[in-house]
């Protein structure tokens, strides 16, 4: 009881003091995760591939593209690749992702290192379309929305898919146990949840809140399985699905046992282990 108190009062004054995972934490999840990110995009970029349309868009002018928050370029890769008359901007605050886009060398391309709010606050040029693979969970998604309008040209549109609500289903409950045990380990919790949509529905709702009209927007979900509790963790931690996360304790090695053993008890199924990305992805439009 009193170990309980301790831990929610230790926890909730972290909270009210925004001691939690922070940007620059963040930064270097997405540094260390940079080899392995290519690990998300075999398994998922599938799905970003269903937002890379330019169905919605004039065809018969030069169009100005921010791949927002681009990581290793998956989104500009793939645009640069079609045949379009079009001039990218993309940008992303962590050097190690933005590393994977340097050699690309295509006079369609800039590449900007900078952090995304920043960006949107300073610039002064106006874009088409922003593509947005995967990133809502690290912004206030009201901030970032009015920032896109002001970058949008009139009738622009955004392109985005993002995690939503109920994906990696009990693993922030398997993160809070751990916390829990190991309570004097942890230097900072994490507050992502309140970042994410409920679905397509919520999705919908953020975007039509700011001025936006939807134009399409799916659900989706895909379970990815192993064989190992450990194989599961690796996952998360090599693919950036949990980014974040290592920030919470002292020394995340002396606590990687404790999260394989709850993993062990909670994630198994049939004989595997089994995790969930459940996603929202959709085209909106500027009215
Ligand atoms: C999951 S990756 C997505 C990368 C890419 N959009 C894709 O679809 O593969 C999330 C990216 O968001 C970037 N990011 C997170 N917060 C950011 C911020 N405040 N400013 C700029 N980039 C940020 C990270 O560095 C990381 O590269």
């Amino acid at each position: 009881m009193l170990k309980k108190m301790m831990f929610y009062t230790r926890l909730g004054y972290k909270l009210i003091k925004k001691d939690v995972i922070n940007k620059d934490d963040y930064r270097e999840e997405y540094n260390k995760v940079s080899e392995t990110y290519i690990n998300w995009l075999n398994e998922m970029g599938r799905f970003t591939d269903k937002i890379i349309s330019l169905e919605h868009m004039p065809k018969d002018k030069k169009l100005k593209i921010l791949d927002f928050a681009c990581g290793t370029g998956y989104i500009s890769k793939s645009i640069l690749e079609k045949d379009i008359n079009c001039e990218i901007t993309a940008i992303d605050y962590s050097d190690k992702m933005l590393e994977k886009l340097k050699n690309l060398e295509d006079n369609r391309l800039r590449v900007v290192h900078c952090d995304g709010i920043e960006f949107l606050k300073n610039t002064k040029e106006k874009y088409d379309i922003i593509y947005f693979g995967w990133g809502l969970s690290y912004f206030n998604h009201r901030k970032l929305f009015r920032l896109f309008k002001k970058v949008l040209n009139d009738g622009g549109i955004v392109g985005i898919i993002t995690n939503v609500q109920g994906t990696l289903s009990d693993i922030e409950d398997i993160f809070m146990k751990v916390m829990y045990r190991n309570y004097e380990e942890v230097v900072k919790p994490m507050d992502i949840r309140f970042n994410l949509p409920n679905g397509k529905k919520g999705l919908t709702k953020w975007f039509t809140q700011y001025g936006f009209e939807k134009i399409e927007v799916e659900d989706g979900e895909v379970l990815v399985t192993f064989q190992e509790p450990e194989q599961l963790l690796k996952w998360l931690n090599e693919t950036g699905a949990a980014a974040g996360t290592a920030c919470i304790f002292k020394d995340y090695d002396l606590i990687k046992d404790n999260l394989i053993q709850e993993i062990e008890k909670v994630r198994y199924n049939k004989g595997r282990y089994e995790i969930n990305h459940r996603f929202a992805y959709g085209i909106f439009k500027l009215r």
